[in-house]
């Protein structure tokens, strides 16, 4: 099939300027890794995005199948396949946002830094193209260990001239996301009404949950803390064994990655105070990446904030945090630069 004109029936029949009545301009985004367990579900709900105009969904496999059910969808965004190498070129070009879950998932016992002798090779490929065919884009990488995809990604960007801080944001989200739930339920609150900042990385110890600053303001005992903090931190894990072997957290994450990807788009329409955490460029400790709260608008991350007031507890989590973390990065530089 002529997969550009997947969403279409391929007959030429669609009337051009028949769409995106409203006045919203809407953004252009892709997914690369579309058809598999995250990308399904976050094509699905990116297509149900009033921001989204065009989206554009890339895979290695089944990228028709999966372009052709999300485009019966009948809300506004129009929707393209492509499938294979020769078209990620066309998959990326114009888009002002691309959103990476392409790459293999954790299996009971791995950890996420044994995913990257195949997910490395993935996200160095996918970001050359990015630099090439839509430099400006917005990129968030879903693709683990992002503690060391982000750094790769932005190795890839620095060589070929592209590099952009402002536009490059590793996805932290469903650590918060998790962290929100397990506070909601300890205290009884509404997950939606609560926040915690989750900062540092995306693996093991290198996620840490800032207890002593949630909101609402929270007085939890020590055991408390630690249940929380060990739950936040070994989330992943639990679906991983959960699912025993049949893959790592595919739903909670597409949730968590629209969220994220709705507040970069509103950011870039002009919306103000988005705040979300991220894993970014940072000067926020001595390591180069860090995840912490970011403020997303026009130009990508508007500002990057400091990690604010840390008990003791969090002090020692972040000396361990960064020590991990550092080895992570250095990891995905070093595979770039060799
Ligand atoms: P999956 O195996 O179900 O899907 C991965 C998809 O990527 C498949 O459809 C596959 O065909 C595609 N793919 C492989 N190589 C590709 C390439 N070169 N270009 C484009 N697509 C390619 O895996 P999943 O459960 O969707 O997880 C994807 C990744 O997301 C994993 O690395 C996982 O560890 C990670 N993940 C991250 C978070 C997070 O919080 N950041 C959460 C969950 C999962
Ligand atoms: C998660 O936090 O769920 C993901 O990073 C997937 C994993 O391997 O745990």
């Amino acid at each position: 099939p002529n997969l550009d004109q997947m969403g279409g029936d391929g007959s030429g029949l669609r009337r051009v300027g028949c769409r995106a009545k409203g006045g919203s301009p809407g953004f252009k985004v892709a997914i690369l890794g579309a058809a598999g367990g995250i990308g399904q579900p976050l094509a699905m709900l990116m297509k149900m995005n009033p921001l989204v105009s065009v989206l554009h969904l890339y895979d290695v496999a089944n990228a028709p199948g999966v372009t052709a059910d999300i485009s019966h969808m009948d809300t506004s965004a129009v929707v393209r396949g492509f499938l294979g190498q020769p078209q990620l070129e066309e998959a990326l070009t114009g888009m002002d946002l691309v959103i990476i879950p392409a790459g293999v998932p954790r299996k009971p016992g791995m950890t996420r830094d044994d995913l990257f002798n195949i997910n490395a090779g993935i996200v160095r490929t996918l970001s050359e193209a990015i630099a090439k065919c839509c430099p400006k884009a917005v990129v968030n990488i879903i693709s683990n260990p992002v503690n060391s995809t982000v750094p790769i990604a932005a190795e890839v960007f620095k060589k070929a001239g592209t590099f952009d801080p402002k536009k490059l944001m590793g996805v932290t989200m469903l650590d918060v996301v998790r962290a929100n739930t397990f506070v909601a339920e300890v205290m009884s609150l509404d997950p939606r009404e609560v926040d915690v900042p989750v900062v540092g990385g995306h693996a093991g110890v290198t996620i840490l949950p800032l207890l002593s600053q949630v909101k609402p303001p929270c007085s939890f005992t020590q055991k408390e803390i630690e249940y929380l903090t060990d739950r936040i931190q070994n989330g992943g894990t639990e679906v991983v064994e959960a699912k025993a072997g049949a893959g790592s957290a595919t739903l909670s994450m597409a949730y968590a990655a629209v969220k994220f990807a709705d507040a970069c788009l509103r950011g870039l329409r002009g919306d103000a105070n988005i705040v979300e955490c991220a894993f970014v460029s940072s000067h926020v400790t001595e390591l180069p990446f860090f995840a912490s709260k970011v403020r997303l608008g026009r130009s990508g991350i508007d500002e990057v904030y400091g990690l604010g007031p840390l008990n003791e507890y969090e002090r020692i989590g972040l000396e361990k945090a960064k020590k991990e973390l550092g080895g992570s990065i250095e990891k995905g530089v070093t595979f770039v630069k060799k």
